[in-house]
């Protein structure tokens, strides 16, 4: 308990004391639930993984929650917390300060909750719109992602609090995600869904790293001895401990050679508790040197001292409910992306004397995404007994309700139907200045969408309602890009994702222009499946939701298709036109480029501009920078990108320096990312699709290694 020391020597004190039995305790953890007749385990708090404390040791029990979007607990009635917007709202910020601050939010709730491990960190690439959990993860662009969860990580951390990047790696969609094989080159992976783990790890520092359930290149990812051991371990120099996804285990001797640390509730979720007996038995026969043992040991007191969980332990304490939801709001607020506003319907004037609301329970709350990230609310559930009932439902409905937030705004009246009525809908629209239509569309973890449809008939209703009312808004409530046919017909549509505990009052807000839309798509938006590198998803859907399930889910999924040119760079790479390009929202006003001039500086990239805000009302610009490396067939990638907000009329220089490894490409033989000598292109974009600004300028090679690479955030 020498704060002097370094949690490297004082984890080695605490090791050099311990029996072996207690090194054998400490390597898995128990299911914390009540589970299938058993009773929760004595000290555990009815959460996700839990282990006993040790007293001899001064050792505090491990309390395992979810996760990233908040406190989570399917189960818990009554007692909720504080949901945060879907993790691609947070994302379509930009704001790496707002992720900082969400994550410092969830980690506060956990630790008054008595927690002292978030299993939150989910930075898995977008690699297709209809992943179940995309909601839980920060879009397609591993800079963007790396970047914006290594901000949350710090955030949570910041309360003392151990964090988690999972699912690593490369567990991109639900479908038969137990035992589905992620095929991708390892230089493609470097370059993609890894490189936005290394950026994450290298700002967040994690405590933990949870691996995934699928193979990657047909080997488990808890025993992929590439992954655990020569990628996060030794090429990133992870000093922290792996644990595994629950259920994700699949052998003692060869998962903990590989670079496993430590099960998660095998009891319940593994063929057999494998870091016990059989793993004794690995060591007893020399398969596993104690050596092993004790560096999964150390690595785990390590994270349990460096993040501040042994000299603070989480005391409960009541939620601070009204701070927390505001921070849930201002996500909300700065993450929801303004997609189309024709003739500046938006933003609404308060002098409205009536506004139909229409669907997506709007009358009751905003919807959230399901499985384990799943956030009951304090005031509990605000649209209870919706299917499916058992796991990963029910759909919870955070108690923010669109039509109060509206209500409280117009001078009018605003009045709701809940949309299944078609008839009635058209009826309230067409008696109404404007009309408000919710939609949704609801995603969990361990089932992917089958299409991009939105489901419950919801295109014949918006189609309807704007034909009766030409000033029709849409809503958006959803886990990723969905078709909208009705798209031509309506005035504007706002992308609200999974608005969150105060998810009514910021989309109120933002209708009504008390604060300004100022988020950027954190994925491109296809036209249809067909532009996708993989138009059908065997096995996806999910027959307890009533989604038709199509086919048997596949052995494996190949990625080697677009490689490391995921997203905008695939779209690119194939000539096509996506709905909304990546980095795409509007807002009331406009902004403009101009004086771009890049130049190399210090070994770095530093462009430099000035924008200007255009129209009559404040704003929230965010420049993109994106480059072109000289080699022939090069997709454009996003190298860095500024938030920034200015009055009408104003303008501002701004610098933007590139991170040095999207410069780079990833040369598996020095394990180093190297940058060819050549000229190279700078491109200033209000998009990944709309440019104003570009310039070409030429750099010297060079080569930079994780610990020289990583430019300041
Ligand atoms: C899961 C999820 C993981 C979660 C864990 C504990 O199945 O994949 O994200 O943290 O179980 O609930």
């Amino acid at each position: 308990m020498n704060t002097s020391l370094s949690a490297d020597q004082r984890a080695e004190l605490v090791l050099k004391a311990m029996t072996q039995d207690e090194k054998f305790r400490l390597i898995r953890t128990d299911f914390g639930e009540a589970r299938d007749g058993k009773p929760m385990p004595v000290g555990a708090l009815d959460s996700a993984g839990y282990m006993p404390a040790i007293p001899r040791l001064g050792l505090p029990a491990l309390q395992e929650t979810d996760a990233g979007l908040g406190v989570a607990r399917p189960d818990l009635s009554g007692k909720g917390a504080t949901a945060l917007p879907s993790g691609l709202a947070t994302a379509a910020s930009f704001d790496p300060q707002l992720a900082f601050a969400g994550g410092a939010m969830i980690g506060a709730e956990a630790r008054r909750k008595g927690f002292n491990i978030l299993l939150a960190g989910g930075v898995d690439l977008q690699r297709d719109p209809r992943n179940g959990r995309n909601f839980e993860y920060a879009g397609e662009d591993p800079l963007l992602a790396g970047t914006i969860v290594g901000h949350a990580v710090q955030g949570i951390q910041s309360q003392h609090i151990v964090a988690t990047i999972k699912h690593y790696a490369l567990n991109a969609l639900e479908t038969g995600r137990q035992t589905l094989s992620s095929q991708l080159d390892p230089k493609a992976a470097r370059e993609s869904d890894l490189l936005a783990f290394e950026i994450a790890i290298g700002i967040g520092h994690p405590g933990a790293v949870m691996c995934a359930y699928n193979r990657v290149n047909g080997v488990y990812a808890c025993e992929n001895d590439w992954l655990l051991n020569q990628v996060l371990k030794h090429d990133w120099a992870y000093p922290g401990f792996v644990m595994s996804d629950w259920g994700a285990v699949h052998s003692a001797g060869k998962a903990a050679m590989a670079g496993l640390d430590q099960e998660s509730a095998g009891e319940f979720f593994d063929a057999t508790v494998y870091f016990d007996k059989p793993l004794r038995a690995a060591v007893a026969s020399g398969e596993v040197p104690q050596a092993r043992i004790d560096d999964m040991v150390r690595r785990i007191l390590r994270s349990l001292f460096a993040e501040g969980v042994m000299d603070h332990p989480s005391q409960p304490a009541p939620l601070d409910a009204v701070a927390d939801a505001a921070v849930a709001q201002r996500a909300e607020e700065a993450g929801a992306v303004l997609l189309r506003n024709e003739h500046d319907l938006l933003p609404l004037a308060p002098t409205l004397t009536s506004v139909a609301v229409i669907g997506g329970h709007a009358d009751r709350g905003v919807l959230t995404g399901g499985g384990s990230s799943a956030v009951m609310p304090i005031a509990g559930n605000a649209v209870p007994g919706l299917a499916p009932p058992d796991w990963p439902g029910p759909p919870y409905y955070q108690p923010s309700a669109p039509l109060a937030a509206i209500n409280r705004r117009v001078q009018g009246k605003a009045q709701f139907t809940d949309g299944r009525d078609i008839a009635a809908a058209v009826q309230l629209a067409a008696h109404s200045d404007v009309a408000v239509v919710f939609v949704e569309q609801w995603a969990a973890e361990s089932f992917d969408l089958p299409d991009m449809t939105l489901p419950n008939h919801q295109d014949a209703l918006v189609a309807a309602v704007a034909k009766a009312n030409p000033h029709t808004i849409v809503v958006l409530e959803n886990n990723g890009p969905v078709h909208m046919p009705w798209l031509g017909q309506v005035g504007a549509v706002l992308e609200a994702w999974y608005p969150g505990a105060a998810g009514g009052e910021a989309i109120a807000r933002l209708l009504f222009g008390e604060v300004a839309p100022s988020g950027r798509l954190p994925f491109s938006w296809p036209r249809d499946e067909s532009q996708l590198p993989r138009p059908q998803i065997p096995g996806a859907g999910m027959a307890a939701i009533g989604l038709p399930p199509q086919g048997q889910p596949a052995d494996s999924v190949d990625y080697n298709i677009e490689g490391a040119d995921v997203g905008y760079r695939w779209f690119q790479r194939r000539g096509i036109e996506p709905l909304f390009p990546f980095g795409h929202g509007l807002t009331y006003t406009h902004f403009g480029y101009d004086k771009l001039q890049a130049q190399w500086k210090d070994g770095r990239l530093i462009v430099a501009f000035d924008v200007s805000n255009r129209g009559k009302r404040a704003g929230v610009d965010v420049p993109q920078l994106y480059v072109t490396l000289p080699a022939n067939g090069q997709t454009r990638r996003l190298a860095g990108w500024n938030r920034i907000s200015l009055k009408a009329g104003e303008t501002r220089h701004v610098e933007v320096t590139a991170d040095a490894r999207i410069l780079a490409s990833y040369d598996s033989a020095p394990h180093t990312w190297q940058r060819a000598a050549g000229r190279y292109q700078v491109q200033l974009g209000h998009s990944a699709a709309a440019f104003e600004g570009s310039a070409m300028i030429d750099l010297p090679a060079g080569e930079c290694s994780v610990s020289t690479c990583s430019t300041p955030p």
